[in-house]
């Protein structure tokens, strides 16, 4: 199996076939992703709420992302790795965006990059096309606005769902790929899905777009507190994982663990 490329993205599409991407942000778990073949991994700048504990998407750093995609890239050897930019790193333009994308590329080793936002940050998207960068877009509830938009709420709604359209052409015009698509209406997102030619990958935006993405730990129920409405828990590890710890704590209080097995 050799890596997924966006060539397999612009076949799958002609063919009509969905495929998934998840996030992921350390090597073990991109090595079981890998594994269960899921053919785009994505470290999303999501891993400021998920692996550094801030409250949004905004304060992470790009020298806080490198070592995760580095640790993704060395777990996933047929994945496309795709690393999210993150806020500050390539909104001042396409010079800015260059040189950041360029620190994913060389010291992350990712493949493809995804940035935030439609018609402004074009002439970026362009840049990094023009390099020899695969980009993602990304459109509709996009966190690090998250000041701007007010909260996190459905995106795209009435005239708001012109302007995105607007932007998604304004993103496959400058080259990019495939755009994602967050928490918007999904006949908003099919309507994207058909005018595009390039993927869209919705979340939380209906069964329409040629694939889905998906935080991983909201997806196999290991995120503590509220999870949006749009993802289903495909397993139980918080319960998993509390139990198993919980039942070590007791067996080394209790004298159980370890046995004359575990020892040498
Ligand atoms: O950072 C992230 O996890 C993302 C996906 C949810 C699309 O941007
Ligand atoms: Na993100």
């Amino acid at each position: 199996r050799s890596r997924f490329t966006v060539r397999d993205v612009a076949a799958a599409k002609s063919r009509g076939e969905k495929w998934s991407m998840l996030t992921a942000y350390d090597f073990t778990t991109a090595t079981v992703f890998d594994e269960a073949e899921i053919p785009v991994l994505l470290v999303g700048d999501s891993a400021a709420n998920v692996v550094y504990g801030y409250d949004t998407t905004v304060p992470v750093t790009v020298d806080e992302l490198i070592p995760l995609v580095r640790a993704v890239v060395r777990g996933a050897p047929h994945a496309m790795v795709v690393a999210d930019l993150p806020f500050g790193s390539y909104q001042a333009g396409p010079e800015q965006a260059l040189a950041t994308a360029t620190r994913f590329l060389k010291e992350g080793g990712a493949q493809a990059v995804k940035l935030e936002g439609g018609a402004r940050v074009a002439p970026a998207v362009a840049a990094l096309v023009g390099a020899g960068i695969p980009v993602i877009g990304h459109l509709g509830l996009t966190p690090q606005s998250i000041h701007a938009l007010g909260g996190y709420r459905v995106q795209g709604r009435d005239e708001a769902g012109e302007v995105l359209l607007a932007d998604a052409l304004a993103i496959e015009a400058a080259g990019a790929f495939a755009v994602v698509l967050e928490v918007v209406p999904a006949d908003l997102a099919a309507r994207a899905t058909k005018e595009l030619r390039i993927a869209t990958v919705g979340i939380g935006a209906g069964a329409d777009c040629d694939a889905q993405v998906l935080v991983w730990q909201d997806m196999a129920g290991l995120s503590g507190g509220h999870v949006p409405r749009f993802v289903k828990r495909y397993a139980d590890l918080r319960t998993v994982l509390g139990d198993a710890v919980r039942t070590y704590r007791d067996e080394v209080r209790g004298g159980q663990y370890p046995t004359v097995e575990h020892s040498y």
